[in-house]
């Protein structure tokens, strides 16, 4: 059996609560800050603190979403985390986000790597699940999680970012309907980007990384117009939303779009200014939160356009270094831009602080040098948000639930998830 409609039921983010304005970082590292926020198109990143790790951004993401959009946890039968920020050889971050949120224990609970595109191959997983009728009705949840960490003082350091998208996927979805078995997809094994096991920022090539994720955008948009015309076309897109480790990134994407069908410069500046830009206001808030970085920008286009979008086709562009990509197109499901303003999909980027550039240089110094002491936990972190605590004596990693604001204690009775006193 094959379903038509199977797709994104409904989107949540987390970020950190700490931001750093790249201003700060611009006059800090003598740059002139237009490098940063015309040269790359991004204002601020997002800087995980103490008691935030992939963990807690998921888990916070994913309860938002189950919450928001009115989903009973039940239904839920696979839960699934792209995630290139591992907090362990073995354990997947997936099973901490099955257990501080209770799902059901009948269940499919994995993580999937392959650096940015890992989200994607978890959301495709989740499609062709349900598509394929293996899922008996029930949904999935995908959510991307990651930390972009890069050496200070880097070219890559002002594109980081931290935060985390949940996804519902379902039957009838009520944001997006996507295309299964359409998509243009592109792979060869390069280092434009790798984080070997014992680093915990990334090492980037970061030229020829721009330059393999063009060759990867060009052999997809290949594949994906050729099954177009096997078909005998479709809606022209009205919409393209990109993988953005940084805003600019997905200009250059667009750029390469309008040469491969022909247009011109000012045609392409026109177009992108209609079709992409839109889709780019919480990257520049956020920066590169690898996996989910695509899904932010789908966030962000839906924040700002549902209602006009209603019954267009969108396409989205996946990236991944190493490298792996895929082109795919969706539509836009009936319904769509009511549904998108109660999701209340910028609410996570209100709600954040700014912080001070020696404090922000402190937080990565120690991320970066400093493991955990076992047996020690810290149960001064505020429980407003899901935390992580530390490791306990047998190096088990040990995080408490967000406490909501009615009070009420929801912390996970589980041996690996303790509560606050
Ligand atoms: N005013 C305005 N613009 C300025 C400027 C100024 N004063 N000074 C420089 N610029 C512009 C430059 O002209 C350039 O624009 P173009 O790209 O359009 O030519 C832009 O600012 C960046 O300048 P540089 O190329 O000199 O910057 P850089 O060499 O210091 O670093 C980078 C840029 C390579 C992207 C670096 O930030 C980096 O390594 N980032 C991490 C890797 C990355 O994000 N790669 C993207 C593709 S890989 C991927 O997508 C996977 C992933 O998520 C990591």
């Amino acid at each position: 059996m094959t379903l038509s409609t199977v797709g994104i039921d409904a989107i949540s983010l987390s970020t950190p609560r700490a931001f750093l304005e790249l201003a700060d970082l611009a006059a800090k590292r003598g740059v002139p800050v237009e490098k940063y926020t015309s040269g790359l198109g991004a204002v601020r990143m997002a800087i995980a603190g103490p008691g935030e790790d992939p963990v807690t951004l998921a888990t916070d993401a994913a309860a938002r979403v189950i919450e928001r959009a009115g989903i009973d946890p039940e239904s839920i039968g696979m839960c699934a985390v792209g995630t290139e920020t591992g907090i362990d050889h073995s354990k997947p971050v997936a099973s901490y986000v099955h257990g501080l949120l209770d799902l059901p224990p009948s269940c499919r609970v994995f993580d999937t790597k392959h650096a940015c595109f890992g989200g994607t191959a978890a959301l495709m997983a989740a499609c062709e699940w349900i598509a394929s009728g293996a899922a008996r009705g029930r949904r999935a949840l995908v959510v991307c999680t990651d930390i972009a960490r890069y050496a200070l003082g880097s070219p890559g350091e002002p594109t980081q970012g931290a935060g985390a998208v949940a996804m519902i996927v379902s039957e009838r979805p009520r944001l997006l309907e996507i295309e299964l078995g359409r998509s243009g997809r592109y792979a060869r094994d390069v280092h434009d980007f790798w984080r070997p096991l014992n680093r915990r920022d990334a090492l980037v090539d970061g030229h020829f990384s721009v330059a393999c994720y063009l060759d990867a955008f060009t052999g997809a948009f290949d594949e994906w117009r050729r099954e177009e015309e096997r078909r005998g076309g479709g809606d022209p897109l009205a919409r393209v939303v990109y993988h953005v480790p940084y805003p600019k990134m997905a200009k250059k994407a667009d750029r390469q779009r309008a040469k491969l069908e022909g247009l011109d410069d000012a045609a392409a500046d026109a177009r992108f200014a209609r079709e992409v830009a839109p889709s780019l206001a919480f990257s520049a808030e956020v920066g590169n939160i690898y996996t989910g970085s695509l899904y932010m920008a789908v966030a962000s286009l839906l924040h700002a356009e549902a209602s006009a979008l209603v019954g267009t086709r969108i396409g989205l562009f996946s990236y991944g270094s190493g490298c792996g990509a895929e082109l795919f197109a969706a539509r836009v499901a009936e319904g769509a831009g009511g549904f998108a303003r109660e999701l209340a999909l910028d609410e996570p980027l209100r709600d954040r602080v700014r912080l001070g550039f020696d404090r922000y240089e402190a937080i990565r110094r120690a991320d970066a040098e400093e493991t955990p002491r076992a047996g020690v936990l810290d149960e001064s972190l505020p429980c407003d948000r899901t935390a992580f605590l530390g490791i306990d004596a047998a190096e088990r990693r040990v995080y408490r639930r967000a406490r909501p604001a009615s009070g009420t204690a929801r912390i996970a009775p589980r041996a690996s998830i303790v509560a606050a006193a």
